[in-house]
C-alpha cells in the first residue's frame, strides 16, 4: 500500500465532476480530533487529508461543522456562516478548503435551511418578542386548541417522536419537525429566503464546490388554517405534492432560484437533496438539470441483502434519472443509520431497531459475514454509473457499536422516544486511525462517544498494507474506478442464476455479485474482487469486476 499522494493532482474546473464522483462524509466530531480535547475538528480534518487523497476519493462532505449547542449533532445551528469554536475558525476551514484542492480534493458542505438552533438569534429574538411580532413571521407559531389552549395546534409529530410542536410559554406554539431546540423556520417569509441565497454565496465565496441539502424535501408547508392534519409523516405520503408538510410542489420553485445562485459560480457549484421519503418518481424531480443536479437515492440503503431487492431499486433508479436528465447517486452508510457491514449480516427478519434497543443482544452477528456482505455490495455500488457516497468509517469495514451505554448518548432521538430508539450514536463513534493508544489515534487523549476495544483491530494503521483488508480494496477500487468509469452506461446481463447479478458497463467491463453460499464462474478475466481473489472462480457472497471473455 501506498500513503503517497505525490500523484494527486490540484482541483480542475471541470463542470460536471459530481456526476461520476466518489464523495466521501465527514462527520466532523468523529473524524480526527486535532486538538486532544476528545472533539474531532477542522485541523483533525486537515492532518488527514493526505489519507483522504491516498483513499482516492473525489470530494468530501462536511457534515455540520457550525456553531451549535448540539441537541442534534450539529444540525441544530446559531450561525449557518461560523464555525465552531470546539471545531475550529473560518481560518481552519479555508485552509482544510486550500489544501484538499491542491490534493485534487473537492469540498461539499451541509446547508440546514429546515430549522435553526433555538439558540439562534432569531429565535431568541422571536421569544423576546412575544406574540404577534414581526420577528415570529420567521418561524412558525400558532395558538393552542383546546379550551384554554394547552393543545398543540396540530397532530404533527416529530421525526424523533413526540408531538411536532412546542409550548412558547405565552400561549402560542411552535413547530419543529425534529427536536424542540430545532424550531421550523417559515420559508414564505422573505428575509428566510434571502439569508439562505446569501448563505450558499457566503460559501461559495470561500471556494466551497457543492452543498448538501439536508431535508430538502420539508422547506414548502401547507400552513393555512386550519392546519391540515399530518396522518403519519413519511410512511402515508400522498405522493402527488398535497402533503401539508413534506415534498409539496412549491419547494421546488426554492431549488430553482437556488439553481441561479449556484450559476453565479463558474464552474457552477452543485447540490445534493437529502429528502428522507419512501422512494418514487418525485424523489428524483429535486435533480432535475434546473434544481439541485441530484438528488440522494436512498433505496439502495433501504435495501436489504438480497439480489432481487437490489436489482429492482438500481432498476428504477437508472431509469427514472434518465428521464429527468439528473446525475445519479448510490449510498450504503451515513451517520443517520446503523452501518451496512451491520444490516447486512444480521438475518433478513431481524428488526434493526429492536436489536439496536437491545444492545445487540438476541442475534449473534457474524463479523465475516458482515465483511464479506459489505465488501461485494461497495464493490457493486462503484461499479454502477453515477456518484457514490462513502461514510467514514465504512472503508475499515467498520461494524455498528451497538452497545454504546445509556449514558453516553448523544442523539436526541434516544431521549425522545423514551428510549425505545437507542439512536444514531452507534454510527457515530470516532474513528480508529491507530491499533492502540488513548482513542486509537483519534486525537491525543478521549473520544466524545466511547469507542470498544475490538475498534483497534478495524484502525487503519492494522489494515494500511494488508492487501487482504478492507481498506486496500476501497483504495484499489477507487483508483480502478477512475480509469474505468466512462459514461452513465449500464445493461443488466442475464447470469442464468437467480443468485447472481451481472450488469455490464461500456469499453467492455461488467461486474457479477454472487448472493449464494456457492462458487460461481468467472465468465472472463478478472480484474479486482472483494475477496482479493483473481482466480476462475467467485467465491459465496462476493463481487467481481472483469472483462468479459469474448461470446463464442
Ligand atoms: C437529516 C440529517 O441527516 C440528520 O442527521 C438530522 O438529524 C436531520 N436531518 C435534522 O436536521
Amino acid at each position: 500500500m501506498s500513503t503517497s499522494f505525490a500523484s494527486a493532482t490540484p482541483v480542475t474546473p471541470d463542470r460536471d465532476w459530481w456526476r461520476r464522483a466518489v464523495i466521501y462524509q465527514i462527520y466532523p466530531r468523529s473524524f480526527a480530533d486535532g486538538d486532544g480535547d476528545g472533539i474531532g475538528d477542522l485541523p483533525g480534518i486537515r492532518s488527514r487529508l493526505p489519507y483522504l487523497a491516498a483513499l482516492g476519493v473525489d470530494a468530501i462532505w462536511l457534515s455540520p461543522f457550525y456553531p451549535s449547542p448540539l441537541a442534534d449533532g450539529g444540525y441544530d445551528i446559531t450561525d449557518h456562516r461560523d464555525v465552531d469554536p470546539r471545531l475550529g475558525t473560518l481560518e481552519d476551514f479555508d485552509h482544510v478548503v486550500a489544501d484538499a484542492h491542491r490534493l485534487g480534493i473537492r469540498i461539499v458542505v451541509d446547508i440546514v435551511p429546515n430549522h435553526t438552533s433555538d439558540q439562534h438569534p432569531w429565535f431568541v429574538e422571536a421569544l423576546e418578542a412575544g406574540p404577534g411580532s414581526p420577528a415570529r413571521e420567521r418561524y412558525i407559531f400558532r395558538d393552542g386548541t383546546g379550551p384554554d389552549g394547552s393543545e398543540p395546534p396540530a397532530d404533527w409529530r416529530s421525526h424523533f417522536g413526540g408531538s411536532a410542536w412546542q409550548r412558547a410559554g405565552d400561549g402560542e406554539w411552535y413547530c419543529h419537525l425534529f427536536a424542540r431546540e430545532q424550531p421550523d423556520l417559515n420559508w414564505d417569509h422573505p428575509e428566510v429566503r434571502a439569508y439562505f441565497e446569501d448563505t450558499l454565496r457566503f460559501w461559495a465565496d470561500r471556494g466551497v464546490d457543492g452543498f448538501r441539502i439536508d431535508v430538502a424535501h420539508s422547506l414548502a408547508k401547507d400552513l393555512s388554517h386550519p392546519l391540515r392534519s399530518q396522518p403519519n409523516l413519511d410512511a402515508v405520503l400522498p405522493l402527488d405534492g398535497t402533503d401539508p408538510l413534506y415534498d409539496r410542489e412549491e419547494v421546488h420553485e426554492i431549488y430553482r432560484s437556488w439553481r441561479k445562485v449556484f450559476d453565479e459560480y463558474d464552474p457552477p457549484r452543485m447540490a445534493v437533496a437529502e429528502t428522507w421519503t419512501p422512494t418514487s418518481s418525485r424523489t428524483y424531480l429535486y435533480a432535475r438539470p434546473d434544481e439541485l443536479g441530484q438528488v440522494f437515492d436512498f433505496s439502495l440503503l433501504k435495501a436489504q441483502w438480497h439480489p432481487e431487492q437490489f436489482r429492482s431499486v438500481i432498476t428504477r433508479s437508472i431509469r427514472e434519472h434518465s428521464q429527468i436528465g439528473g446525475a445519479m447517486t448510490w449510498v450504503l452508510s451515513s451517520h443517520d443509520v446503523p452501518r451496512h457491514a451491520t444490516r447486512y449480516a444480521l438475518p433478513l427478519d431481524t428488526d434493526l431497531y429492536a436489536w439496536l434497543a437491545g444492545d445487540g443482544r438476541g442475534v449473534e452477528l457474524d463479523e465475516a459475514t458482515a465483511r464479506r456482505r459489505a465488501r461485494a455490495a461497495t464493490l457493486m455500488m462503484l461499479a454502477l454509473p453515477g456518484s457514490a457516497y462513502l461514510y467514514q468509517g465504512e472503508e475499515l469495514g467498520l461494524l455498528e457499536v451497538a452497545d454504546l451505554p445509556a449514558e453516553s448518548l448523544r442523539d436526541p432521538v434516544f431521549e425522545r422516544t423514551g428510549g425505545e430508539l437507542k439512536g444514531r450514536d452507534g454510527c457515530r463513534v470516532p474513528l480508529p486511525w491507530t491499533s492502540g493508544g488513548p482513542s486509537f489515534g483519534f486525537g491525543a487523549d478521549g473520544s466524545w462517544l466511547p469507542q470498544p476495544d475490538w475498534f483497534g483491530a478495524y484502525a487503519v494503521s492494522a489494515q494500511s498494507g494488508d492487501r487482504g483488508s478492507s481498506l486496500e480494496l476501497y483504495r484499489s477500487a477507487l483508483a480502478l474506478r477512475r480509469t474505468l468509469a466512462t459514461d452513465d452506461d449500464f445493461a443488466w446481463v442475464e447470469s442464468g442464476d437467480p443468485e447472481v447479478l451481472r450488469f455490464a458497463r461500456r469499453d467492455g467491463w461488467e461486474c457479477l455479485v454472487n448472493f449464494s453460499a456457492r462458487e460461481v464462474d468467472v465468465p472472463g478475466r478478472p480484474l479486482l474482487s472483494s475477496t482479493g481473489d483473481l482466480g476462475p472462480t467467485l467465491a459465496p457472497e462476493a463481487a467481481v469486476w472483469f472483462v468479459p471473455s469474448a461470446p463464442v
